[in-house]
């Protein structure tokens, strides 16, 4: 409802907040814009009527979704759905709750029981720490040497969180993967992901190149229940096509970066959002 007031929380402003940005207050909407890293943030109920988590930080993510709700604001996306998608581990558990196609997934809690995981994968395998983004830390382990250097490398992170793995079967893709954006009912588009030169993995952030795709019903049913399963209003995607032509879902983001979908596709997404989120005002 126009006359009413969104908040939009962050930590490194994207191009994608100042879209967001612009596409609300065209849309009548009054915008405070609340920057975590110098701004606190108190268990008082704000003046504000939504609040729109767009921090890079999973953990500053949750954090600010969490403050909010605690003070009867609805965050979009809610804490949990930030926390379930931002988690590898927790993800893939939701994923197979729901019963969602996802590549064979092994975890282990300390080195012996990495070492294990592995073993019961097999090779060639994938190393990745539950957080993390932009590909950074994903390792493609080919032989037990990476392997050990892979583990060399994470033990000396001084945090527990790094000294997980999750180690999963390397999924042959097509020299792409498949990235959706889901808003609510909606799945706003499909873009396919090339890898760039020089690595295996697709990420834009690796050189990853995005090309719209058609947006088939299984595509979007898959990626419908994925956004479920984690909760979110607002999410992206990763899945793999299989060189059998089924469909395993690798990740999701719960504060999803859409540049590239929207370079790819056209789909105004800011503007998607700023409906949506007039739409939750009159609920
Ligand atoms: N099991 C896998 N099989 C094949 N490629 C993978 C696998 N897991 C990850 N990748 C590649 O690595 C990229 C980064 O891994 P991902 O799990 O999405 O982590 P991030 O959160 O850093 O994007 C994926 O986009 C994909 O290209
Ligand atoms: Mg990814």
């Amino acid at each position: 409802m126009a006359g009413q007031t969104l908040e939009i929380i962050y930590d490194v402003p994207r191009v994608e907040e100042k879209l967001i940005l612009k596409s609300a207050k065209m849309r009548g909407l009054s915008v405070r814009l609340t920057n975590v890293r110098q701004q606190h943030l108190l268990f008082d109920k704000p003046s504000v009527d939504i609040s729109l988590v767009r921090c890079i930080s999973m953990y500053n993510a949750a954090h600010s979704a969490a403050v909010r709700e605690g003070v009867g604001v609805r965050a979009i996306n809610s804490s949990e759905a930030i926390i379930y998608s931002g988690n590898k581990i927790l993800t893939v558990s939701r994923l197979k709750a729901a019963g969602l196609p996802t590549p064979r997934t092994a975890v282990g809690l300390d080195d012996e029981a990495a070492a294990k995981a592995l073993e019961n994968v097999g090779l060639p395998a994938v190393d990745k720490p539950p957080i993390g983004s932009w590909g950074r830390l994903v390792a493609l382990i080919k032989d037990e040497l990476t392997f050990k250097t892979v583990l060399e490398h994470r033990r000396m992170i001084s945090s527990t969180i790094m000294k997980t793995h999750l180690i999963q079967e390397y999924i042959d893709i097509p020299n792409r993967d498949v990235r959706t954006v889901v808003l609510g009912d909606e799945v706003l588009g499909a873009i396919y992901r090339y890898r760039g030169d020089g690595d295996w993995r697709t990420n834009v952030a690796r050189g990853g190149v995005p090309v719209t795709a058609f947006l088939n019903d299984e595509l979007r049913e898959i990626s419908i229940k994925t956004a479920r399963a984690v909760g979110g209003d607002l999410v992206s995607v990763d899945i793999f096509e299989t060189v059998d032509g089924s469909y395993l879902v690798n990740e999701v983001n719960g504060v999803p970066e859409f540049k590239g979908l929207m370079q790819a596709t056209g789909v105004d997404v800011p503007e998607k959002i700023a409906d949506y989120i007039l739409g939750q005002l009159r609920r």
